[in-house]
C-alpha cells in the first residue's frame, strides 16, 4: 500500500498517492482530482508541476547534482566520448565497445544530407541566424522521410540515429553558410566531434587538422549539455510529440523553446553582455545594480535556474574548463576577467544570495566557444548539437510508454461570461 496524502476542500476531501522517486523525491499524484472533485491545481511555469515519470536524469536543484541515468556528470565529462552519453540517455546504459562502435558507425552512415537539401542553405540570406536555418533544415526531413512508426522499436531507433547523423551536417553548413564558404563533407575515420570540426573549420584545400584540445573541449560541452530533464525545450519536445507529430518536426520546435534567451539563447546574451559590459570601461557593478534594481527589467544573464538553488554543477566544470582551454589556446581574452569579478559579485551580493542565483551553464560556455573561433551567433547551435540526444531519449521514452497521453493541460478561465452577440451596426 503507498502512502497516501489528502487535499482538504470546502466540501470535499481528495486522497491519493504520493508517488516516491528512486532518489526519494516525493509526488502528490492528481491524476484522479478533476474527476473527483471538479477542481484543478494551477500552477504558471510549472515550478511545482511533475508532468512525466522519467528513468534519464536526475537534478537535485538544492544540492547542485546532475545524474545522467545514475552516473555523475562529472565523471561523465571526464572519460566519456559524446557519442557513448548518446548510447547512454538513448538506452539506458554505457555500451561496450562493440556497441560503441556499431553506435558510432551507424551514425556516420547517416551525417550525409540529400544533396537537394544543399540548395535549401542557398535560399538563406546570409544574415540569417544559424539557429532559424538549424530549425528550418530539421522540420525539412520531414518532406524527405516518412513519419516514424512509433509501433516499430527499429524504425524508431533509425529516425533517431537519422537525426543524430543529420544535425551535426546541418550545424556546420549553417555555419559555412553564414561565411560564405563552400560546404565540406564528412569524413568516416572522424569521430562526432572531430568531424564537426572538420566539416565546420576545415578548408577546401587542406583538411583541417583537428585539435585535441578543441576536440576535447566540445567533447565536454556536448556532454554537459546532452540532457537536463524536464527543462523548456524538452518539455517542448514532449508536448509537441504527444500528439504524435513527426520527428523532425517534434525536434524542430524544441529548437524553437531552446532558441529563447531564458534558455538556450542565454549562451549569446551573456557573452554580447559581457562585451557591453567591456565596451562600457569594465564598470561591472554598474550592470549588477542594474540587475537588481526593480524598477528595470534587466538581469545578468547566465545567472539563475528555476531548478538550481546552488551552483550549477555544469558551470562549475565549465568555470575550470575555461581557464584551461584559454590556457592551451594562447587566449586572453578579457571578457574572462568581468565574467569572474561578476560570479565573485554574485556569490557574495546580498541580493543574489537571497534569492539564490548561481552562474548557470550558459554562464562560461560562451567564453570556450568563443576562444575555439566559434562565433557568437552559433553558440546556441552549439547547445542544441548537446541537448538533441537528451530530446531524443525523452522522445524515445514517452513514445514508448503505453501509458502516456496527449499533453493538454487545463486553464482557468477568466474572460467575460456568457453574452449575447449583437448586429454591427447596434455595437
Ligand atoms: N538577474 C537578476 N535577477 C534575477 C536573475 C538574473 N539573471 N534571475 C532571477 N532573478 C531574480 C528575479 O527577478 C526574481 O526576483 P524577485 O524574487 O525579487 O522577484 C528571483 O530572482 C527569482 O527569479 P525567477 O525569475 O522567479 O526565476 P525563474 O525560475 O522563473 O527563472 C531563469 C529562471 C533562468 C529564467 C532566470 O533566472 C533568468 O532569467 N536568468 C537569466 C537567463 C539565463 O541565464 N537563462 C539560462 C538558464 S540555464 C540554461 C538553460 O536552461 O538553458
Amino acid at each position: 500500500m503507498s502512502e497516501q496524502a489528502k487535499i482538504q476542500l470546502p466540501e470535499l476531501e481528495h486522497e491519493s498517492a504520493i508517488i516516491t522517486g528512486s532518489e526519494d523525491e516525493k509526488a502528490f499524484d492528481i491524476t484522479k482530482l478533476r474527476p473527483n472533485t471538479g477542481h484543478i491545481t494551477l500552477d504558471p511555469g510549472y515550478g511545482n508541476t511533475g508532468a512525466c515519470i522519467s528513468d534519464i536524469t536526475f537534478i537535485d536543484g538544492e544540492k547542485g547534482i546532475l545524474r545522467y541515468r545514475g552516473y555523475p556528470i562529472e565523471q561523465l565529462a571526464e572519460q566519456c566520448k559524446f557519442t557513448e552519453i548518446c548510447y547512454l540517455l538513448l538506452y539506458g546504459d554505457l555500451p561496450t565497445e562493440e556497441q560503441q562502435q556499431q553506435f558510432s558507425s551507424r551514425i556516420k552512415q547517416e551525417q550525409n544530407i540529400h544533396e537537394d537539401m544543399k540548395r535549401f542553405f542557398d535560399g538563406f540570406p546570409i544574415t540569417a541566424h544559424p539557429m532559424a536555418i538549424l530549425s528550418a533544415m530539421i522540420t525539412s526531413l520531414s518532406a524527405y522521410h516518412e513519419s516514424t512508426d512509433i509501433s516499430d522499436i527499429e524504425k524508431i531507433d533509425a529516425d533517431i540515429i537519422r537525426l543524430l547523423g543529420r544535425v551535426k551536417s546541418f550545424a556546420a553548413f549553417s555555419y559555412r553558410k553564414s561565411h560564405g564558404l563552400p560546404y565540406i563533407y564528412p569524413q568516416q575515420d572522424l569521430s562526432y566531434v572531430e568531424n564537426f570540426l572538420h566539416m565546420t573549420f576545415s578548408d577546401t584545400q587542406e583538411n583541417y587538422k583537428t585539435d585535441p584540445v578543441l576536440a576535447e573541449a566540445l567533447n565536454l560541452l556536448l556532454i554537459l549539455h546532452a540532457d537536463h530533464e524536464q527543462n523548456c525545450s524538452t518539455s517542448t519536445v514532449r508536448m509537441v510529440g504527444s500528439s504524435h507529430a513527426n520527428l523532425y518536426t517534434t525536434i524542430s520546435a524544441g529548437i524553437g523553446a531552446l532558441w529563447g534567451p531564458l534558455h538556450g539563447g542565454a549562451n549569446q546574451r551573456v557573452i554580447e553582455m559581457l562585451e557591453e559590459i567591456r565596451d562600457d570601461g569594465s564598470d561591472y557593478k554598474k550592470y549588477v545594480n542594474m540587475a537588481k534594481d526593480k524598477n528595470s527589467d534587466y538581469k545578468l544573464f547566465g545567472f539563475g535556474h528555476r531548478v538550481y538553488k546552488n551552483y550549477d554543477p555544469r558551470a562549475k566544470v565549465l568555470s575550470q574548463v575555461a581557464d584551461r582551454v584559454l590556457k592551451a589556446l594562447n587566449v586572453d581574452d578579457p571578457l574572462m576577467e568581468i565574467a569572474k569579478n561578476l560570479e565573485e559579485v554574485a556569490l557574495n551580493d546580498e541580493y543574489f544570495i537571497a534569492r539564490k542565483l548561481y552562474p548557470n551553464v550558459d554562464f562560461y560556455s560562451g567564453i570556450i566557444y568563443k576562444a575555439m573561433g566559434i562565433p557568437t551567433n552559433m553558440f546556441t547551435v552549439m547547445f542544441a548539437l548537446g541537448r538533441l540526444p537528451g530530446w531524443l531519449a525523452h522522445w524515445r521514452e514517452m513514445i514508448l510508454d503505453p501509458k502516456s497521453r496527449i499533453n493538454r493541460p487545463r486553464q482557468v478561465y477568466t474572460g467575460p461570461t456568457f453574452r449575447d452577440v449583437t448586429q454591427i451596426k447596434d455595437r
